[in-house]
């Protein structure tokens, strides 16, 4: 008997010395590949009924095996299962730990079957669960912002471009923005999954099996759309998982730029909302601060899965046919990108609608920043003058407004005739910021009527899931 014969390695029959200490260390996935282990399960025991219905395992034998896994699975659960380094994975921990329990009818289990075809559908299965719970809570926060949108639409705050004040807009509207990021963001989502959703279960270690094995049979078991096309493909494709980081990628980005805003419009030069107390944190040394934590580390941990997709990414790049130990490298990147997103979708979810506008104050520094400037020279325009040349006159009206500390809305119409007399005092309409709110009345445009409906389409949208 050799040693590995005594370490109860599955694979130790060719080998004459025990594996390195260091080595068995190294190459063991265990410590982070058990979360796996619900999925290698319902894997192991759906290849088990297909192996009873082609005529592999008898009656008897599929009901012990599924017995004996299910009776596993609880133990996991109830966190009373001994995981072994030295059996170096998930697979063959619980392997190794049914035919310990129900014997050599446990060792019958891998019939026409590989851990490269096991973990590939264990990683798969993984990820579309994954997926459904990131899916939720996408359409938690959407619906989060869609109301706010709602309850805000007549909020007026300064748009921007360039952090300079811009134009007026309702903050309903800005809300809206967000959420269409999100909206392209759950239908990458979504669209990933089809390709995660195909079964690899049969292509064994690379070229398929000799057994009468039914593929369609287990495919339906585990819920997949399809089985896969080509064996080789099935055991060595991660593409699935870059596809994933890379919406997670592009999804946190998002979340990043929300943080952002928020992050500026909680600060005392902004003020323009406030956040509840629950979702921020002190200061240890200075008492008057509260600080906007949450979306720090939102906006932080968006670094962190753009590292995993560039892992992922070198991860494969240079990969010849089929599987490799390499692969291994796959799951502590996915499994953390997917932890993060979830947290971060959570923390705005459960944050967005606490979110309390100061409306004052965001009116306020709409009126400030000169903000129905293109009104006014939109109305010159009306009137008959070249765009270019309004322009100009509404741009000498702003340095005189500016001089004398003054908003255009609160010049006088003779003051404003003086810049040209094309302006009557229909004037002061255009120039205030409801004025210019309203008039921006069409699809996507930011008038609060269409912000109403916006919020009626992204409702249904969203109910309809
Ligand atoms: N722990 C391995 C992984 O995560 C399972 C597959 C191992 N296959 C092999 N031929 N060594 O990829």
């Amino acid at each position: 008997m050799s040693d590995n014969k005594d370490q109860n390695k599955l694979w130790g029959g060719r080998f004459t010395e025990a594996t390195d200490a260091f080595v068995e260390r190294f190459t063991a996935s265990i410590e982070f590949d058990r979360r796996l282990y619900q999925h290698d399960i319902d894997g192991s025991i759906a290849h088990s009924k297909m192996l009873h219905k082609v005529g592999i395992l008898s009656d008897d034998e599929q009901q012990q095996i599924h017995d004996g896994l299910e009776s596993i699975r609880a133990e996991i659960k109830a966190d009373t299962f001994t995981w072994s380094v030295a059996l170096e994975d998930v697979h063959m921990n619980i392997e190794a730990a049914l035919t310990s329990r129900i014997g050599d009818v446990g060792k019958k289990l891998h019939t026409g079957r590989s851990r490269n075809d096991q973990v590939a559908t264990d990683l798969r299965l993984y990820v579309r669960d994954e997926i459904d719970q990131v899916a939720v809570l996408i359409s938690k926060l959407q619906l989060a912002l869609v109301n706010l949108a709602e309850a805000e639409a007549d909020t007026i705050m300064p748009g921007f471009t360039h952090l300079q004040t811009a134009q007026p807009i309702s903050f309903g509207h800005h809300m809206l923005a967000w959420n269409e990021m999100l909206e392209r963001d759950y239908a990458r989502l979504l669209d990933c999954r089809k390709r995660v959703n195909q079964s690899p279960l049969g292509a064994a270690a690379l070229a398929g099996t000799t057994y009468p094995i039914d593929r369609e049979y287990t495919a339906q078991l585990l819920g997949f759309d399809a089985a896969s096309k080509n064996s080789l493909d099935s055991v060595s494709d991660r593409d699935f998982t870059i596809e994933l980081a890379a919406f997670a990628s592009i999804l946190m980005m998002h979340l990043s730029r929300f943080s952002e805003e928020l992050v500026l419009w909680t600060s005392a030069q902004f003020a323009f909302i406030d956040l509840p107390d629950r979702f921020c944190t002190g200061s240890s040394i200075m008492p008057q601060k509260k600080n906007p934590d949450v979306p720090e580390l939102v906006r932080g941990k968006t670094g962190r899965v753009y590292g995993h997709l560039t892992a992922l990414l070198t991860l494969m790049k240079s990969q010849p046919l089929a599987y490799n130990k390499d692969n291994q490298e796959d799951k502590e990147p996915v499994f953390d990108l997917l932890d993060t997103v979830k947290d971060c979708l959570y923390a705005y979810s459960e944050m967005m609608p606490a979110v309390s506008c100061n409306k004052d104050v965001m009116y306020l520094a709409a009126k400030k920043g000169y903000s129905t400037a293109t009104d006014l020279a939109d109305y010159l325009v009306k009137k008959g003058m070249a765009f270019r040349d309004a322009h100009e006159v509404v741009g000498k009206s702003v340095a005189f407004g500016i001089e004398q500390k003054r908003d255009l809305s609160e010049l006088t119409l003779d003051e404003l005739k003086s810049f040209s007399d094309l302006i009557e005092d229909d004037v002061f309409q255009v120039l205030t910021l409801e004025g210019s709110i309203n008039a921006r009345n069409h699809i996507g445009g930011t008038a609060p009527e269409q912000v109403h409906k916006a919020t009626k389409a992204a409702k249904s949208t969203l109910n309809a899931r």
